[in-house]
């Protein structure tokens, strides 16, 4: 896929070497009776396409109202304050709205965090997969159909013809979820967003469902954005790893140095009380304390109530996310050292 040129909506190249997806400098605010709140502030990325980002950070850190951002779905009373959304070259911000609407379930989808509500209990998940594919391509019903029939296969349903004529309710958690993420890729999408798209099912059935994931960005090249609480899953489907605090970004970095020298506070809490061969399959612990719920009133660094190392410094300071080695960045004046 590294060589693979795209062509954008308005037919210009855009080269494999240019990131899919950047996003620089997005902030999100909401309107509440005390104020503007600012859920997501300053937050910056880039993606390339065939690649892995997985977000992590413990509920209420802006995860879910970052991804949604990408599809300008975010929900009222919310709106975008600042920042650029690059997706393969053009901002998404500028686009119209049908313009958008093209690129939702075409280029860019997404599995959401209540996957349940992604089906229409009303019709069967074969011609929902079909509609959803017409959505974007110019099919016959019967075209579609099979199409859908294909996908089906693809993401591991046994009998696809048949259990294409099931309800939603007649599925299993698991099998209901591979039907979602069937809808998902039957656009075949440049980006997917995966809001924590597994987190309902058991452990042998969420394994599954990596391994295609993987299988199947092996095959398309598509990007993931990958948001989990699971950690374990995290390292084995990441290519990079995000953490997010209280609406901002606190370290990025190469699975491998995340996984391995952690130099956040934050992230070095979430990694030291988990036992390493326990990793696999670790839900993000909890840490002491809890995050402030209007986190966008802290002066400061915002994790130093709950911080070990904070002195009146870090309270007094913002920390700004800074380069420790190639492709690795850290918001902390008392960050970590590489062993
Ligand atoms: N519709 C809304 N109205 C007002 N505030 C909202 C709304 N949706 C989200 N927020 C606020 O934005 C912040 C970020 O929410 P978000 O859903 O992105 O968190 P998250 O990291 O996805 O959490 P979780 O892990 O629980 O899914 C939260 O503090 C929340 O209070
Ligand atoms: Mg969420």
């Amino acid at each position: 896929m590294s060589e693979t040129r795209l062509l954008n909506k308005n037919n210009q190249l855009h080269e494999s070497g240019e990131p899919l997806l950047d996003l620089q400098g997005l902030s999100i605010a909401f309107k509440t009776d005390g104020g503007e709140f600012t859920a997501v502030d300053k937050v910056s990325f880039s993606l390339r396409p065939g690649r892995t980002l997985g977000i992590v950070g413990e509920s209420g850190c802006g995860k879910s109202v970052t991804a949604l951002s990408l599809l300008r779905l975010v929900p009222h009373p919310g709106r975008i304050t600042a920042g650029v959304i690059r997706f393969m070259g053009q901002d998404l911000m500028a686009l119209s709205a049908n313009e958008m609407r093209r690129i939702r379930g075409g280029d860019i989808a997404m599995i959401f965090q209540e996957p349940v509500t992604a089906l229409n209990p009303v019709f069967t998940i074969g011609d929902q997969i079909a509609e959803a594919y017409r959505l974007h391509h110019n099919a016959s019903a019967k075209e579609a159909h099979e199409t859908a029939i294909g996908v089906l296969d693809r993401v591991g349903i046994p009998g696809a013809r048949h259990r294409a004529k099931s309800y939603p309710h007649q599925l299993s958690g698991g099998m209901r979820q591979r039907a979602v993420i069937a809808m998902a890729l039957i656009s075949r999408p440049r980006l997917l967003i995966a809001d924590e798209a597994t987190t309902a099912l058991d452990t042998t059935i969420q394994a599954q469902i990596i391994d295609l994931l993987l299988d199947l960005q092996d095959e398309y090249g598509m990007a993931i954005l990958f948001i989990s609480h699971n950690l374990g899953i995290v390292s084995e489907i990441a290519d990079e790893v995000m953490v997010m605090y209280a609406g901002q970004v606190v370290e990025k970095a190469p699975t491998e140095s995340f996984f391995g020298a952690p130099r956040h506070p934050y992230s070095a809490g979430l990694l030291t009380t988990l036992p390493q061969p326990e990793r696999r399959n670790q839900i993000l612990p909890t840490i002491e304390g809890s995050v402030t719920v209007r986190y966008d009133q802290l002066t400061g660094c915002r994790f130093a109530p709950r911080c070990v190392k904070a002195d009146d410094f870090c309270r007094r300071t913002d920390p700004e996310l800074e380069a420790v080695a190639a492709g690795h960045g850290v918001a902390c004046l008392k960050m970590e050292f590489a062993p």
